[in-house]
């Protein structure tokens, strides 16, 4: 397999839209609005340009990853920032053959160089745990409204930056799509049809599962 991970360039973006609507099409709600997100977060101040990568399959871009800058505060008020990846998609003709490994990987590295300590997201255990991400609770990391949902994920980079202290997880206003630009945004697009899958009803648990 003929693939490299580059950094994103500004011709990228419209393929990246495409790609993104593809691979999240029906997937965790009747269509999707990461598209949407992928359009818009590139001008948010918290937009960590560098990070942008895709990857590359016999010329042809089939996956990306796009970080944002977060923040965890602990008690005594202080900060940390952390880095938060999302959309992260592959082509669905090519999952599964460790495309999304590679991207996560490159840019872990790059983070890493970057004195970066943490990387935190909200996504499925199942793609991360493998990628040697826990869940927040194990850091005392909890959302901004001090609960463990099973689905915030932390992965060290600089061992122990956590420790000692109890911390709350806040994401870049990034993320807050409103729904009526989305619906506006994808008009944009080829027509597809919103249709209902099981993995809607797995992800509806998941984002409403906390630990104790
Ligand atoms: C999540 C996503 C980015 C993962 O990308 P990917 O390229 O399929 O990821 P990888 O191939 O690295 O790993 C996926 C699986 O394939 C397996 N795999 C990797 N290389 C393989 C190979 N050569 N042969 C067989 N299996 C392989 C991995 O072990 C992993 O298995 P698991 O799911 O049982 O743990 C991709 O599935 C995607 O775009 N999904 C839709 C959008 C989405 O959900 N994004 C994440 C939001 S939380």
């Amino acid at each position: 397999m003929n693939l490299t991970i580059r950094p994103e360039e500004q011709r990228d973006r419209e393929k990246i839209e495409d790609l993104t609507r593809e691979a999240f099409w029906n997937l965790y709600r009747p269509g999707c609005d990461e598209h949407y997100l992928a359009h818009t977060m590139r001008d948010h101040p918290d937009y960590l340009d560098d990070l942008a990568h895709v990857a590359v399959l016999d010329d042809v871009i089939v996956g990306s990853i796009r970080y944002m800058k977060s923040q965890v505060r602990n008690e005594r008020d202080e900060t940390i920032d952390t880095a938060t990846f999302g959309p992260l998609c592959v082509d669905p003709g090519v999952q599964r053959q460790g495309i999304g490994t590679r991207l996560i990987e490159h840019t872990k590295r790059l983070l890493i160089r970057k004195g970066t300590p943490a990387i935190i997201i909200l996504g499925d255990p199942h793609n991360y745990c493998k990628h040697g991400f826990k869940n927040g609770k194990d850091f005392h990391i909890t959302s901004s409204d001090g609960r463990f949902p099973l689905g915030l994920l932390v992965l060290e980079l600089k061992q122990g930056v956590f420790a000692d202290h109890r911390w709350r997880f806040q994401e870049s206003t990034a993320y807050d799509l409103d729904p009526e630009k989305v619906e506006a945004y994808d008009r944009r697009f080829p027509p597809k049809t919103k249709e209902y899958r099981t993995s809607q009803e797995l992800f509806g648990m998941m984002i409403r599962a906390y630990l104790d």
